[in-house]
């Protein structure tokens, strides 16, 4: 079997785990949930979600990925079998789900970055986004034939990820992220420059960090802050376990996670920053409160962006650009490192080259992609995203930290591991968060998300509503239940497979 790839540079490493990390999550769902859940208060739950539960579990997925040097199954697999090898599956096709959607979102940022210079949405952003770009069908469930305008965005977006992949690790994640990233860097913190500059920018700052201490008393501000964690540091869908299998022997662990979870969360910071000043002009030049007019997802940054562009005393056009760059920026490092969980699975267990796996993987994903391409695709995507999340990501989140901690007992082995190579040496801490704080967080927020979910408890503005969105259970079933039963369904199917047994005879790896 052919040497397995390697990273050029420890930048090169972290620069494609920040890549990553930073997404669409950082900018258009981090801003709202932490306005929602408290604003300045939640950074307390914040910090304690990512310190017991986000940056152990980065480190404990850096170690098996530097450990056992496979993607995410052979890593479980040689970590205890076939009875560890579905878990990888799982984050495998979780990985898979999300990449068909998430290109979408970065097709409608790349279609509206062009839109900026001429403003083409014109003054009534919402007409335009549902009607002219989207064509949005009636009904929830109906696709309804494509749309061209997201369509061929949509196959640019997948070709360009394609190229990057194509080309290696080395050559394409490693390099595209060297450009990418720090172009991010610049082009967001200019878009945050000139959003506090604006009018009543420090209107949004307040609403954004003034502190609401009652709302630390209310338990789903707490499960909020580790659902976030989970997307945003791409932690328990395969992602991280891939990437640090391409660590040279000698490596830092620790030290890597840290600067990755930190440069994360100070980019998500600095996006809700931007955010809420850019909300705190629209509010002042429309005389409402900013509660009036902050949002999240496709309606923050796709309605409401607009209109504040719109706004803007000069240099719309650029502005606009460089907010939907970066967008696109932040989506394209992050939907390569997903497929990049589904490239190396099905390469080391079928023992395929990784150009066949490239053209396989990611030419099936393309083709399901185009599903949310059509007149019904937002819809499809708002309940696949919601459901995959929550009993995709979070629910994997649980089971991996109670099966490596209780079932496989593997912390000794991992922490040993970890400290051989690194600058940082973990201690107690850590071993107690992910044995016992993490699964009695997640537990108690799995617990509480199946429950509202089953009896169709979900909420708007106080009144219950049912199901998600209030949407009908058939599409809920078709939409939101069917892509967590395919993940884990997959997940079984893959793991029956019998590996290639080149696969398996590398001794590259270090045995327990
Ligand atoms: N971590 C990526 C994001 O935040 C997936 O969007």
């Amino acid at each position: 079997m052919a040497q397995r790839s390697q990273w050029g540079t420890r930048a090169g490493f972290i620069m494609a785990a920040v890549g990553s990390a930073v997404g669409l999550g950082n900018i258009w769902r981090f801003p709202y949930v932490a306005y929602e859940n408290g604003g300045g208060a939640f950074f307390i739950p914040y910090l304690f979600a990512l310190l017991t539960a986000g940056i152990p579990i980065l480190i404990m997925e850096f170690t098996m990925g530097h450990k056992y040097r496979g993607s995410a199954p052979l890593s479980f697999f040689r970590m205890g079998g076939k009875k560890a090898e579905w878990l990888g599956w799982w984050g495998i096709f979780v990985s898979f789900v999300i990449s068909v959607y998430y290109a979408v979102i970065i097709a409608w940022a790349m279609k509206y970055t062009v839109y900026s210079f001429k403003l083409s949405w014109g003054t009534d952003t919402e007409s335009f986004l549902f009607g002219d770009v989207l064509n949005l069908a009636e009904t929830p469930g109906q696709a309804g034939g494509f749309v061209p305008g997201v369509l061929f965005p949509l196959l640019l977006v997948w070709a360009l990820a394609f190229i990057i992949l194509f080309a290696g690790v080395q050559k394409g994640i490693e390099l595209a992220n060297r450009i990418f990233i720090p172009t991010l860097c610049v082009v967001f913190l200019l878009v945050v420059i000139r959003a506090v500059t604006l009018d009543g920018a420090l209107l949004g700052l307040d609403a954004f960090f003034k502190p609401d201490l009652s709302k630390l008393m209310n338990p789903t501000v707490w499960v909020a802050a580790y659902g976030h964690i989970f997307f945003s540091l791409s932690i328990a869908f395969a992602i991280m376990i891939t990437y640090s299998s391409y660590l040279p022997k000698k490596s830092d662990i620790t030290n890597n996670a840290f600067i990755t979870g930190f440069a994360n969360s100070a980019f998500e910071l600095l996006a809700g920053i931007g955010i809420f000043a850019a909300l705190g002009f629209m509010a002042t030049q429309a005389n409402v409160a900013v509660a009036e007019v902050a949002s999240a997802g496709v309606g923050l940054a796709f309605v409401v962006f607009p209109q504040i562009i719109n706004e803007m005393p000069g240099f719309n056009g650029l502005f606009g650009a460089a907010f939907f760059l970066s967008l696109t920026l932040a989506g394209l490092t992050s939907l390569i490192s997903i497929s990049e969980t589904y490239i190396a699975g099905v390469s080391d267990k079928f023992n395929l080259s990784r150009s066949k796996a490239v053209i396989i993987t990611v030419g099936t994903a393309t083709v399901i992609s185009t599903l949310f391409a059509t007149r019904g695709g937002l819809y499809f995507l708002d309940v696949a995203d919601y459901f995959i999340n929550q009993f995709g990501v979070a629910a994997i989140g649980l089971v991996e930290v109670v099966l490596i901690a209780w079932a496989f007992k593997k912390l000794g082995v991992f922490k040993d591991h970890a400290n051989a190579v690194s600058d940082i040496k973990v201690g107690a801490w850590w071993t107690i968060c992910l044995s016992v704080v993490t699964p009695l967080v997640l537990g108690y927020m799995m617990f509480g998300l199946l429950r509202v979910n089953i009896l169709k408890l979900h909420e708007k503005n106080g009144e219950i509503i049912g199901n998600y969105e209030g949407y009908s259970n058939g599409f809920i079933w078709a939409s939101g239940w069917s892509v967590v039963i395919f993940a884990i369904g997959m997940a079984v199917i893959f793991t029956l497979f019998k590996w290639r047994k080149n696969t398996l005879e590398t001794s590259d790896y270090e045995e327990d």
